[in-house]
């Protein structure tokens, strides 16, 4: 969950030639807006673009939805208990509207999406239903809603990026910050409702990916995550007049590389990568660039094959081995991350050891690990009987995540005794006597608070112990 934290100075520094929509009307200054968030970072990010674009029609915001003239919840549809959690936070948005009648209340992102005007029915404390790609609409909405109507727009577009639209960083640190380089997805697998919650896929100009990524390190920022369901797909040519040569399609290798030489200080990391696209350009582009951050989130689902074809993941085990052994070659040290569902359509109790064989394999960093959650309208939903039994997804869930902290442990340990390059991020959660940030690899490195360095440094830390999560250090020069 975040909250709007108050407004950050770099929202709308790098915008040009739109006078008019930056002069706020008027109508809206001073009224207070409060967003959460759920979900994938995307929609965290999104939520950046739309407090930018309130911001800019005079919108101030607050982190106490109480005291707020328009309440916003960023939703998320990826599993039903995903869509729970949404509906019951609106209930208790309720008792603070039924306060404060004037108070809007509207739903954006993939819930959004996915149930369209179904929401104002359903939700009746509902005033407005906006899916990811209308977010320019949004002042034309409220100001629907003002007028006394219920307001909706779930178009879904082939080209929207809002790539001119400078986000305002959210609960930032400063350091961190992420950069949405594509939206939508065409993969279809048929598990996956995110196809029809945010559309065709499409990627963003890469002179706008570079430029907010400088703009960012400018402001102090160090660190940079590129994020698409998909980056690996990342396409992008730049249009041409009739009399110019065409422009070289860039790829995400290139991306990769251009974003890398903004500085030598700036670290890049990306997520998500699909194992049917990870080429080997894109992993001899990490390893040339000591800024690109050796860690690959690549979600694996299921080890069996016969299952990996029902999701219509497009490969099969061999291949993800194959991907995999190409990492181990090409990057020796990165570290692999993973996504994993349990107790999909039809799954044998063999097939899902296969996926535990999959997980001593590669051996993850770390995992993300989910019981199957049919989802109305996607093709698994159509096509397959939703026939494994909540207890017997629930028992492999379990299996698959004790694996996994085994398998977190067994990596973390071998950082012990190592010296790691780390961005400081903040202070340890535990402790105000600790610092905390990660290495090259994603782990989160812990230790002592040193005068001579602070929040955004980077430093060298020698691992002395640590948890399955966590590894414990101190500084050395
Ligand atoms: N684009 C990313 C994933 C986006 S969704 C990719 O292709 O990997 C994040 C994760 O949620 C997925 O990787 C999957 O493991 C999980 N997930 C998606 N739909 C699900 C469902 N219906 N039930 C359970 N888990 C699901
Ligand atoms: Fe969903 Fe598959 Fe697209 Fe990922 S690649 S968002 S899992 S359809
Ligand atoms: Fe959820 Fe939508 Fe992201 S369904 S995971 S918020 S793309």
């Amino acid at each position: 969950m975040l909250e709007l934290s108050h407004t950050t100075k770099t929202h709308d520094e790098s915008r040009q030639g739109e006078a008019l929509e930056l002069v706020p009307t008027g109508k809206s200054d001073g009224r207070k807006l409060y967003i959460e968030s759920y979900g994938c970072q995307m929609n965290f990010s999104d939520s950046e673009i739309v407090a930018s674009i309130l911001i800019d029609k005079g919108f101030e915001t607050t982190k106490d939805y109480k005291e707020a003239d328009v309440v916003f919840i960023n939703t998320c549809s990826i599993r039903e208990n995903a869509e729970q959690r949404v509906r019951k936070r609106l209930k208790e948005f309720e008792a603070a509207k039924s306060k404060n009648p004037g108070m809007i209340v509207g739903v954006l992102g993939c819930m959004a999406e996915r149930l369209k005007a179904k929401f104002l029915e359903e939700e009746k404390l509902v005033d407005v239903v906006v899916g990811p790609d209308a977010y320019r609409d949004l002042p034309n909405l409220i100001d629907k809603v003002d007028d006394g109507n219920k307001a909706v727009n779930v178009l879904l577009s082939r080209e929207e990026t809002y790539a001119d639209i400078s986000p305002v960083r959210l609960n930032t640190n400063g350091v961190s910050a992420f950069i949405s380089i594509m939206r939508g997805c065409d993969n279809m697998c048929s598990f996956c409702v995110v196809p029809f919650t945010r559309g065709r896929e499409r990627s963003r100009d890469a002179d706008s990916i570079v430029k907010e990524a400088k703009e960012l390190f400018n402001a102090g920022y160090k660190e940079v995550t590129l994020l698409g369901q998909n980056v690996d797909s990342y396409k992008y040519t730049s249009p041409v007049a009739e009399s110019e040569l065409p422009k070289p399609t860039i790829n995400f290798a290139h991306l990769l590389a251009l974003v890398a030489e903004v500085s030598p200080e700036l670290r890049i990391r990306f997520s998500t990568s699909h194992p049917k696209d990870i080429t080997d350009e894109v992993l001899h582009t990490m390893a040339r660039y000591d800024n690109i951050c050796k860690y690959i989130h690549l979600p694996v689902q299921s080890g069996n094959s016969r299952v990996l074809d029902l999701m219509n993941r497009t490969y099969d085990r061999e291949w993800y081995m194959e991907r995999v052994d190409a990492i181990r070659r090409i990057i020796p040290e990165c570290g692999i991350s993973t996504d994993v569902i349990t107790g999909f359509c039809t799954e044998t109790e063999e097939e899902h050891k296969e996926t535990l064989s999959m997980m001593e394999y590669v051996k993850y960093d770390f995992a993300y690990m989910f019981a199957y959650s049919e989802r109305p309208g996607t093709l698994a939903a159509k096509r397959y009987a939703d026939d494994i039994p909540e207890e017997i997804k629930k028992r492999r869930l379990t299996e698959v995540v004790d694996l996994q902290r085994a398998h977190s442990l067994y990596r973390v340990e071998k950082f012990v005794g190592k010296v790691h390059r780390v961005l400081i991020e903040g202070l340890s959660k535990r402790s105000d006597q600790d610092f905390c940030g990660r290495n090259d690899q994603n782990t989160m490195v812990v230790f002592p608070v040193d005068a001579r360095y602070k929040v955004g440094d980077y430093v060298n830390v020698i691992g002395e112990s640590c948890t399955s999560a966590t590894l414990i250090g101190r500084i050395v020069d």
